[in-house]
């Protein structure tokens, strides 16, 4: 290998550009591999993208199903949104968040106009950057609205990995080294009808999880509620509509009507983290208004600027944010409301208003949604497939029953998808997928909401070939 110049960065003694091998040793030896990048191995390194493709080094396309987890719901380098940037940074890209700028007020009044609209509530919106931090926001907004600090939350459920986040994100695997959270969330679980008892409709299963939340309420000794009081220990339920990072799980359509109802009756705030499942990628802008419900704090983050500058935020309802309840200094980052990603968000929503993906989400759903089942009647490992929107998903089990989850035949699929050497119609493709799920045996599918029915076509060849082969034994 050439040698690296001393003192003078990554570059080599001929001032070349460093080669794939160099980056990926230097990253062994100076990145921190407590991020997510080592799940891989060895580790992917992309040089472009465009639309619902990633290229390597050598020009492969991959075709990318999972879109950076729901960030770029617009396809990689949308025109639009990228020019919003470039106007941005000509005019003003940076002001501190102490003093105010347009976008962020017309971005605020958009989204509580639109909310006032949908759910009948006046809210106000509050901006961070990253999901987690919005997430703590929220925790904080609860917890001062409620004078309670405990939390419900679903198993399965995600919500983050800063310490707040994490102590509602049901995996212990995320706290274990981390010491004490004595304000971990009580998880209950979600209504998961594929792995639920046989023998019920995916509604009357619904209806079943309503009842069997509700009973935690009969009397005190189920532990989080005082009768004499009328108090509950908990102050607000956490809940994603579909589970993300839990496998892209659909509840019955009766669930969050029959929740809601339960949590209106014992004065516990239900709090929708939208920042995977919204900004349409299940059709609607918010994935609960498929749900019929109307949230007390809904969470956003991820696509609201397509995975350009980061913005994140809460939207509440006008009891639980006003400037009395929660006064100047409440929470604050030096990054909230940056200009850059207000500036994105507010094109994303201008962008969203005009065209409609309402219609075209749910169509292009559900012709991903009929490759799948195609796929499934002829691949045995292919346990379910289901889908709203383009939030899909496959669950890979064992052939002998389609039903014992199988992470290492999906972790087969995962790293030949990344080996970028699929023949399909003479040319060699990648392809980009997801795992999530309690078995991590379930491909989340996250394509771009601009995918084009050709893409979803190769979508399907593409993964035929993987299915055959993690088929064999
Ligand atoms: C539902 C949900 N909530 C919260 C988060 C955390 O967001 P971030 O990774 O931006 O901190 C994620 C991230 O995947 C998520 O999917």
């Amino acid at each position: 290998m050439d040698k690296v110049v001393e003192g003078a960065g990554p570059r080599l003694a001929d001032g070349r550009a460093l080669s794939e091998a160099e980056l990926l040793r230097l990253e062994g030896e100076y990145c921190s591999h407590g991020d997510t990048v080592h799940y891989t191995n060895p580790p992917k390194l992309f040089e472009s993208c465009e639309g619902s493709y990633m290229f390597d080094a050598a020009g492969t396309p991959y075709l990318d199903l999972q879109m950076w987890y729901s960030a770029v719901n617009f396809g990689y380098r949308n025109e639009r949104l990228n020019n919003a940037v470039r106007r941005q940074l000509d005019r003003l890209p940076q002001v501190a968040s102490q003093y105010l700028h347009r976008e962020k007020i017309e971005l605020a009044a958009w989204i509580a106009q639109d909310a006032e609209r949908k759910f009948g509530e006046k809210g106000r919106v509050h901006f961070n950057v990253g999901g987690s931090q919005a997430v703590e926001d929220s925790l904080k907004l609860v917890r001062n609205a409620k004078g309670r600090s405990l939390m419900f939350a679903f198993e399965g459920g995600y919500h983050g990995r800063t310490l707040g986040a994490s102590a509602i994100t049901s995996s212990y695997r995320y706290r274990r080294r981390f010491g004490h959270f004595s304000d971990r969330a009580h998880f209950l679980p979600f209504p998961y009808h594929f792995r639920g008892p046989k023998g019920m409709s995916k509604e009357e299963y619904g209806e079943h999880c309503v009842q069997n939340l509700a009973r935690l309420f009969e009397s005190e000794y189920q532990g989080v509620w005082d009768p004499k009081t009328n108090q509950c220990e908990y102050a607000a339920f956490y809940v994603e509509p579909l589970q993300g990072t839990g496998g892209y799980i659909v509840p019955p359509m009766n669930f969050f009507k029959g929740l809601k109802k339960i949590l209106d009756e014992r004065g516990i705030l239900l709090v929708v983290d939208e920042i995977q499942m919204g900004v349409y990628r299940t059709g609607k802008l918010w994935s609960i208004e498929h749900f019929g419900v109307t949230p007390d704090v809904l969470v956003f983050g991820k696509a609201i600027t397509n995975g350009l500058n980061p913005l994140s935020g809460i939207w509440a309802r006008e009891e639980l944010i006003n400037p009395t309840i929660f006064p100047p200094g409440s929470t604050h980052s030096t990054f909230n409301a940056n200009p850059m990603g207000t500036a994105v968000a507010l094109e994303t929503l201008r962008m969203v208003e005009e065209a409609d993906y309402e219609t075209s989400v749910a169509a292009k759903g559900a012709y991903f949604l009929e490759g799948l089942k195609d796929l499934e009647k002829r691949h045995k490992i292919v346990g379910d497939v289901d889908g709203l929107g383009l939030a899909l998903r496959m669950e890979i089990c064992e052939p002998h029953d389609s039903f014992t989850p199988s992470k290492a035949r999906v972790d087969r699929m995962v790293d030949q998808g990344l080996a970028g050497n699929i023949e399909v119609d003479g040319r060699r493709y990648g392809l980009v997928l997801d795992i999530g799920g309690y078995s991590k045996n379930v491909i989340t599918f996250a394509p771009s909401l601009d995918i084009s029915y050709g893409e979803i076509d190769l979508a399907m060849k593409l993964l035929d070939r993987l299915l055959a082969d993690a088929g064999k034994n």
